[in-house]
């Protein structure tokens, strides 16, 4: 197995994902750029080499987990494909092209064995919506969802989160914030998520909750919206999900169908208004969700509030999980194909 972007906030949760889950794996390549030439990480007790991604880095890889940016992946993907790997991308370089499986094991397992060499790893707010709504949609299709996401740094990578620390330090001593990665001070503040926008009005991370989950869920007819914003927490979403059905959906059937799900976890406290709260869902592997309420303005809507993981469920782990299912499920490439 080869980590591309071993050195950033996803690469090293995989590294610690691969280790705690006991991947069964028998060599593992850590890949980044040449700045990174040099250092060494840690990984079962043994520290590996980071070597600068190249050709060669991937000759008799199976599985590649890339998570280095769009460009990265766009330039390497199809190298290590070549060579006979799976590539498991965490970019959105490859996520809506038909011949590429956009997987949410949770979701849509399924998809995985469609695979041409790549498989698609969503949007972490999808990651999180998806897990949260999916198994509501299995009881009743939902029409619509409204939501409006609270998102974490670590979405901008490892150096956003360091910005958002060093920030905070200089308010607090009575300094100018300084924004160098992301395009605003995020400590004490917040923003429109800083994607590029498009000519619709909506930036792309708000597209991509709407095109994704189409996707992921194999339905073209949810109507969804969103609007993303930016918050300064370090390493966990949260997401605000009004859903319409077709006939009411009652709180308390959501609730038992939640409590059962697999990959979410129930918090709900309505005697204390205990919650999900980012910082409980850091580092932990389900998405928590709460706040189950019938919508007062539509006698078919349904509010949720849930938290999770942007670096775990929203990217590594479920990278992790999708290469867990490869290997269980016998879909590695077989010597045939690789060859043409
Ligand atoms: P490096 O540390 O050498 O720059 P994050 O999402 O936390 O910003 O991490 C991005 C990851 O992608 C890092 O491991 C980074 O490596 C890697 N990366 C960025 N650009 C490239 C590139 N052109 N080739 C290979 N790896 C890259």
């Amino acid at each position: 197995m080869a980590i591309l972007g071993a050195t950033g906030a996803v690469g090293t949760e995989l590294l610690e994902l691969l280790a705690s889950r006991n991947f069964p794996l028998a060599e593992l390549k850590l890949l980044a750029s040449e700045r990174s030439a040099g250092k060494r990480l840690n990984f079962r007790g043994e520290s590996l080499l980071v070597e600068p991604v190249s050709d060669r880095a991937f000759d008799k890889v199976d599985i590649v987990l890339a998570s280095a940016g769009g460009s990265t992946s766009k330039t390497w993907a199809g190298v290590a494909v070549d060579k006979g790997a799976v590539v498991i991308d965490n970019s959105s370089a490859f996520r809506m092209n038909p011949d590429v499986p956009l997987v949410v094991p949770e979701v849509n397992p399924q998809a995985a064995a469609k695979h041409k060499g790549i498989i698609a790893n969503p949007n972490c707010t999808t990651i999180l919506m998806s897990v949260a709504v999916w198994p509501l949609h299995q009881v009743q299709p939902i029409k619509r969802i409204v939501a409006a996401t609270y998102q974490s740094a670590s979405g901008a990578g490892a150096k956003a989160m360091e910005e958002v620390k060093i920030q905070t330090s200089a308010i607090l001593q009575g300094q100018e914030p300084v924004a160098e990665v992301l395009p605003y001070p995020l400590a004490f503040n917040l923003f429109p998520h800083n994607s590029p926008l498009t000519d619709s009005g909506y930036c792309e991370e708000e597209l991509k909750m709407v095109n994704e989950t189409r996707k992921i869920f194999g339905n073209q007819d949810i109507r969804i919206t969103a609007t993303c914003v930016r918050v300064p927490v370090l390493r966990a979403h949260s997401e605000a999900i009004n859903l319409e059905f077709d006939t009411p959906f009652s709180p308390d059937a959501a609730r038992e169908i939640l409590s059962q799900a697999p990959g979410v976890k129930l918090v709900e406290n309505w005697q204390t208004n205990y919650f999900p709260m980012p910082m409980e869902a850091s580092g932990k592997d389900e998405v928590l969700v709460g706040r189950i309420r019938q919508d007062i303005s539509h006698p078919c809507g349904l509010e949720l509030w849930l938290c999770g993981d942007q670096i775990r469920k929203g990217a590594a782990l479920n990278a992790v999980q999708i290469a867990e299912l490869l290997v269980e499920k016998n879909l590695m490439r077989p010597l045939s194909v690789v060859n043409g």
